[in-house]
């Protein structure tokens, strides 16, 4: 199996005026001044999804949506499909996010069925799990992890086309991050369950995501089976986002 190439992803979620293309563009030079090794990639919101694909074109830094419809059109006022996504230029789709989860109420088949959507479009799903903090508190923080993953990867999943991402809700803004071993202890339950259900398990991406900075982020990267990061607010600034990519993006 070759070797996990490293992810680093950020996620501007509801951030981001046409002006804020000029911090893609500033990210743009650093990679092509240093030539990380790291795949990277930036997912707008749904407005700048086209224009920054435009921007982006070449650098080698990859676009994403931050959600997708089931389907691929139809009667679904406000919705964006995958099939849209792909066609303004983008190469990801982030599904299951927990603030959606959250805020639209998305059960693990809804996220199943949004990954497939993003397969049957050509983009690569990354999926979306974590515990809240009253989970982790009883405990259940393995046992929750894995009935998501279970529940939210279709079976047309594999490495080329998912990336897994586990965010613990209550590290998501807040400053906060489980200590390393809390860390290694999720992503080595997560990369258990992904070789006991798909033969390329081993070749799963696994991110860490949850108050990743440019302080911590170099510890974080380096906890066995963490492929990369998804990135929220320190993702918006090029100059916060780079030593994040430094972290895990040079050998
Ligand atoms: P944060 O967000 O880095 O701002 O904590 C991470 C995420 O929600 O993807």
């Amino acid at each position: 199996m070759a070797a996990r190439r490293p992810l680093i992803v950020g996620n501007w979620k509801m951030n981001g005026l046409t002006a804020s293309l000029a911090e893609a563009t500033a990210l743009a030079g650093k990679v092509q001044a240093q030539a990380p090794q790291a795949e990277l990639g930036l997912c707008p919101p749904a407005t700048l999804v086209a224009a920054m694909a435009m921007t982006l074109k070449g650098s080698g830094i990859g676009v994403g949506g931050q959600d997708c419809h089931a389907r691929a059109a139809g009667a679904h006022t406000g919705d964006i499909a995958a099939e849209m996504l792909k066609d303004a230029g983008a190469a990801y789709a982030i599904v299951g996010h927990s603030e959606r989860r959250a805020d639209h109420g998305e059960s693990d088949e809804a996220v199943r069925a949004k990954a497939q959507a993003a397969h049957r479009a050509g983009l690569v799903a990354i999926v979306c799990l974590g515990e809240t903090l009253a989970q982790r508190d009883a405990g259940e923080t393995l046992k929750v992890v894995g009935s998501q993953l279970r529940g939210s990867l279709p079976d047309d999943a594999n490495a080329a086309n998912t990336v897994i991402a586990y965010e613990p809700v209550w590290a998501i803004g807040t400053g906060r991050t489980p200590t390393l071993e809390q860390v290694a202890e999720v992503h080595a339950a997560i990369r258990q369950d992904l070789k006991a259900r798909f033969d390329d398990g081993a070749g799963f991406r696994i991110l860490y995501g949850g108050s990743v900075k440019p302080d911590n982020a170099k510890q974080l990267m380096a906890v066995a089976d963490v492929d990369g990061a998804l990135v929220g607010g320190a993702s918006l600034k090029a100059n916060d986002f780079w030593p994040i990519v430094e972290a895990k993006g040079f050998k």
